[in-house]
């Protein structure tokens, strides 16, 4: 166990396993407790908690009509909150534990706070792999937890990348080691014309619509915004970003992925040498904001394949390239 003076606060950084109760007690407690999935790491408190959720929104510095997902134990425990239509449940059956949301018809019975469904009367649920599903098996309550990152900022796969950037307003940490997956879930609304995809992530638009046939894209600019996590900027390093680059311009650090690209002498990171876009994928944040704490000015990135989870890292740098561009970014 490791404890760690963070400004004011005094954080625990504990490992999954010897560190579950202690996690277990901080979220009955109302606490914000950071949490590692699949995807990347969790600020996490009670869904039912309204303190608890008041707090997520406050240490991300997020706005309030920006809603959380919540993460349940399993497809019981969404059938209480939900209401679940038979494409969901047969992609639940599918994907569950996974990194695929829906967002789905909020019961009236639930007792998830309104701060959480911002009000809209659906609620976007999933079931990720490991230690979060098990914590909220155990609080008998769903977890809503965004991505553990100031509002705007790049989404931490590592504990240390929580710890650097909240870990003053936190009440434990837990480690899991890097995320295995490394950018956000799918989220996907099941309506009546069909599967809508509201963020490009984890789960391939390929894989889903395998299952489903074609998804429908949100048209650009989205006339209504479905997702708040869908405005355009966010994800955002501190330096400017410059897309579809060659090469690396003097001043500039270079995000490259693939094979071909000799190192020279700019600061520069290779998401995957080999071109594997699962490796691109896990590399993404963590190489992204090496290159935004370097002494270079700018990051210049190389186009990255669109299909399979490029289409999700794609997405990211996009958004990435224009929060960094001053495009005010008001999500996550
Ligand atoms: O992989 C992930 O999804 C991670 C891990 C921690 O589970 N979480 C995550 O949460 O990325 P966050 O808050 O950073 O993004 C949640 C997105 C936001 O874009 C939000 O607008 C959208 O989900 N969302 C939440 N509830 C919604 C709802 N009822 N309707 C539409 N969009 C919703
Ligand atoms: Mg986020």
């Amino acid at each position: 166990m490791e404890k760690l003076a963070c400004n004011s606060n005094m954080v625990e950084v504990l490992d999954i396993d010897s560190g579950f109760e202690t996690a277990l007690n901080a979220l009955q407690k109302g606490g914000l407790v950071a949490v590692p999935t699949e995807t990347v790491y969790g600020l996490a408190a009670d869904a039912t908690h309204a303190n608890a959720v008041a707090d997520i929104y406050k240490a991300k510095g997020r706005p309030s009509f920006n809603p959380l997902i919540s993460h349940v134990s399993g497809l019981d425990m969404a059938d209480h909150h939900a209401i679940i239509d038979d494409t969901s449940r047969q992609l639940i059956e599918i994907f569950w534990p996974g990194p695929l949301t829906l967002v789905l018809p909020l019961k009236e019975s639930s007792n998830i706070c309104a701060d959480v469904t911002a009000g809209l009367g659906t609620v976007a649920l999933r079931q990720p792999k490991g230690v979060m599903a098990r914590l909220a098996d155990e609080l008998g309550s769903p977890i809503a937890a965004p991505s553990a990152n100031s509002s705007g900022r790049i989404s931490p796969t590592t504990a240390q990348h929580v710890m650097a950037d909240l870990g003053g307003k936190l009440d434990v940490i837990l480690d899991g080691g890097p995320c295995v997956v490394g950018v956000e879930s799918t989220i996907l609304r099941c309506m009546e014309d069909g599967v809508h995809i509201l963020r490009e992530g984890g789960i391939t638009t390929e894989d889903l619509a395998a299952v489903v046939g074609t998804l429908i894209h949100p048209q650009v600019p989205e006339p209504k915004v479905q997702a708040p996590g869908m405005l355009l900027a966010h994800y955002a390093p501190s330096k400017p970003l410059r897309l579809n680059a060659n090469a690396a311009n003097k001043g500039e650090a270079f995000l490259c992925f693939g094979p071909g690209f000799t190192k020279d002498s700019s600061i520069s990171r290779n998401l995957s040498p080999s071109g594997d876009l699962e490796e691109a994928a896990r590399n993404l944040f963590a190489m992204l904001k090496e290159l935004d704490e370097s002494r270079a000015s700018m990051i210049a990135a190389t186009s990255i394949p669109t299909h399979g989870l490029g289409a999700a890292i794609n997405d990211r740098l996009r958004r990435a390239a224009h929060g960094a561009n001053g495009g005010r970014s008001t999500d996550e």
